[in-house]
């Protein structure tokens, strides 16, 4: 029987800090066929081309929306001249091409005794790749999946910020994205700068990123190749679903309190919320 991709202190690590705690964990993806630069062009030509994004790098930590540029090169050529393109590839839902989803869920297996009792079901299970240049930054931004970063190729920096500072990131920036109308990227302050945990992570090491904890990632001096695996639990829907609960508590002049931080569970403001959706969609 193969290893597994996490060792068992890895997996102590993950369970001493889940679901809350930014975590350095170990892996044995780095020699893996299917995480190759030829494996991966591959990929991309398998994948449809609307879960294919690709930008350039170089980009300042905080940048408008409307001032990313466009990309020139073909996607297989950008993966493929990673080293000088000055560019990063995204990779989306891997999990459609079975081969990736067989490891996805095979990794992710490996966590789910921890996670299942904490924070529910393990549901949506996705993985992102990710192919960048050397220098390459990734803005400041959130995601509302519970994250693992692995690192397969070169170095990266990933600067996790406390998800609960709401100078950082208010409860209406939190509510306008679960509206879908915040974008990816959340605007930078200097002074948050003090305020991050800088967390180099290199070839066969990963970092946990909790759901919603804001982040900023730097590349390295070498082209880098990364693997997020994410999941959604009947946890972060909750915490989803309240933020949107809060949204019209709001709109009628309220000022509600944010959901609690986990082990808070925020069960009654979710329930309202759906109840709310099924009122809507009935009327
Ligand atoms: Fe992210």
């Amino acid at each position: 029987m193969s290893q597994p991709v996490f060792p068992a202190e890895t997996r102590a690590a993950f369970a001493a800090a889940y679901p809350a705690s930014p975590a350095k964990l170990l892996h044995r993806l780095t020699e893996h066929p299917l995480l190759t630069i030829d494996a991966l062009a591959e990929l991309a030509q398998a994948l449809p081309a609307g879960e294919i994004e690709y930008n350039p790098g170089a980009l300042p930590i905080g940048i408008a929306p409307d001032d990313v540029p466009k990309a020139q090169m073909g996607v297989v050529e950008t993966i493929r001249t990673i080293g000088n393109s000055g560019s990063w590839v995204a990779l989306k839902r891997v999990e459609q091409v079975p081969a990736y989803r067989d490891l996805l869920h095979a990794l992710l297996g490996e966590l789910r005794d921890v996670v299942e009792p904490r924070t529910g079901a393990m549901l949506l299970l996705e993985g992102y790749i990710f192919v960048s240049s050397p220098g390459s930054v990734t803005p400041f931004h959130f995601d509302p999946e519970h994250n693992i970063l692995l690192q397969v190729m070169g170095e990266k920096t990933v600067t996790v910020f406390p998800v609960e500072d709401e100078d950082l990131l208010g409860a209406e920036a939190h509510e306008l994205f679960h509206r879908g109308e915040h974008h990816r990227n959340l605007p930078w302050r200097d002074e948050f700068a003090a305020k991050g945990q800088a967390i180099p992570i290199g070839p066969g090491e990963a970092i946990h990123i909790p759901v919603k904890a804001p982040h900023w990632v730097q590349n390295g001096d070498q082209p880098s190749i990364s693997l997020s695996v994410t999941w959604r639990s009947e946890w972060s829907y909750a915490e989803a679903d309240a933020r949107a609960f809060n949204h019209v508590l709001r709109r009628i002049g309220l000022r509600p309190a944010s959901p609690g931080p986990f082990p808070a569970q925020n069960r009654a403001k979710a329930l309202a919320w759906r109840a709310l959706r099924r009122l809507r969609r009935a009327a």
